[in-house]
């Protein structure tokens, strides 16, 4: 059979409805994706139930349009990947029946994608879009992100794929979690991401010492004879200093009005809220964001060191973050290692890293079983 290269990834795990087209794994003919961040906007986070409807609503318009825009045929493509977990079921579940049926439909080979390795796999097809020389492996990977704060070895296995070792995780809230948490306490929007980021720069990240905790080893990972060295996460901690230093210092009444002054400016970009916060509420962000990122970057570049990796990648909505890309390259050049991020569009959920993700895949034959069902604990290594 005539081999193109060409796979529709479709992608439905949490509350972005997406579809690409990807050439070889390397080039996005299109991309795709229908937020739903209005819809959960009003709720401050991801309602389930709302977020299957809207993906049944928007998975036959999206593909439609991600096949016009790369100007490829359904019967040009070789397969239909789908991201298979992890995420909410509901909403993955939309994704693989209408996948399953078109692949059905147009005798094509069905491929299933861990959401995380795509997140991975984003940075990969963006090095071989720009033409790099191939990332040197063992990598270590931080997949970061509203649903997830997981360190990965990532490791050569068979011609074309790479397999994957957790070693290490949150053990709590993720970090993006703790972001749209604290967000949403001192009256910005949502997702928090965004607007902390924003807002971090006019605050002192001193103004607040916030610290984290070595993280205590569970019962069945010390357990685990071959758990080896860990790296994990506790973001919880962090949130409640967070809590408690709003209430101490009585900055309640001050975020509901913000949250009425930014719901009277639809539209209103991150950095331009500055005016509605006091020099507290400033430097309480700058000192959050400023605590997170260190975490982040002690833990991702212990363990790096830990295992000899030879580059470290960062992806998930988190690595969109401007202060983490600053630091974590600065760190990288200190230690002579390259990092690696997604452009800002590749960082948040997205259909081309689950097409790219699909095609290694696709070489080695992996193709996905007839029973093959949403798996919203799915687990990467
Ligand atoms: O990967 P993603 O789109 O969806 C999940 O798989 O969770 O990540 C969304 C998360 C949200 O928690 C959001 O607040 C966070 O990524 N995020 C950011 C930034 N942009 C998005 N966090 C920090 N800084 C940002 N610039
Ligand atoms: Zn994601």
């Amino acid at each position: 059979m005539k081999n193109n290269g060409l796979i529709l990834g479709i992608e439905s795990s949490c509350d972005e409805t997406a579809a690409a087209v990807v050439r070889a794994g390397g080039e996005a003919l299109s991309n795709v994706v229908a937020s739903q961040i209005v819809l959960h906007q009003d709720y401050g986070g991801v309602v389930p139930e709302l977020a299957a409807r809207e993906h049944l609503r928007n998975v036959v318009p999206v593909v439609r349009a991600a096949m016009e825009q790369s100007g490829v045929r359904f019967s040009d493509l070789d397969a239909v990947a789908v991201t298979e977990g992890p995420g909410l079921a509901g909403a993955l579940q939309v994704g693989i029946l209408y996948a399953k049926a078109l692949a059905f439909g147009l005798g094509k080979p069905l491929i299933a994608v861990n959401h995380l390795e795509g997140h991975i796999h984003a940075v990969v097809m963006e090095a071989r879009q720009r033409g790099d020389s191939a990332m040197e492996l063992p990598l270590l990977a931080l997949v970061v992100s509203g649903g997830h704060t997981h360190l990965y070895l990532a490791s050569e296995s068979g011609q074309t794929t790479w397999q994957y070792r957790n070693v290490g995780r949150t053990v709590d809230d993720a970090a993006g979690e703790a972001y749209d948490k604290v967000a949403k306490l001192l009256g910005l929007g949502y997702p928090g991401g965004p607007w902390l980021d924003g807002l971090a720069p006019f605050g002192d990240p001193k103004a607040v010492p916030f610290q984290f905790h070595a993280i205590q080893r569970r019962e069945d990972d010390r357990r685990d004879a071959d758990a080896g060295a860990r790296f994990d996460f506790s973001f919880s901690g962090i949130k409640s200093a967070v809590l408690r230093y709003v209430k101490s210092e009585g900055m309640q009444e001050a975020a509901v009005a913000r949250a009425n002054a930014i719901a009277a400016h639809p539209g209103l970009k991150p950095a331009d809220a500055a005016s509605f916060c006091d020099p507290k509420a400033l430097g309480l962000i700058a000192s959050f964001q400023s605590a997170v990122v260190g975490v982040l970057m002690k833990q991702t570049f212990a363990a790096a060191e830990a295992f000899g990796a030879r580059g470290v990648l960062v992806s998930g909505g988190v690595a969109a973050n401007r202060e983490l890309r600053r630091r974590f390259l600065a760190e990288g050049a200190r230690r002579g290692l390259p990092v690696a991020f997604p452009s800002m569009a590749l960082s948040t959920d997205n259909a081309a890293m689950i097409a790219a993700a699909a095609w290694p895949k696709f070489l080695a034959g992996e193709f996905a079983s007839e029973g093959m069902s949403a798996a919203p604990q799915l687990r990467l290594g």
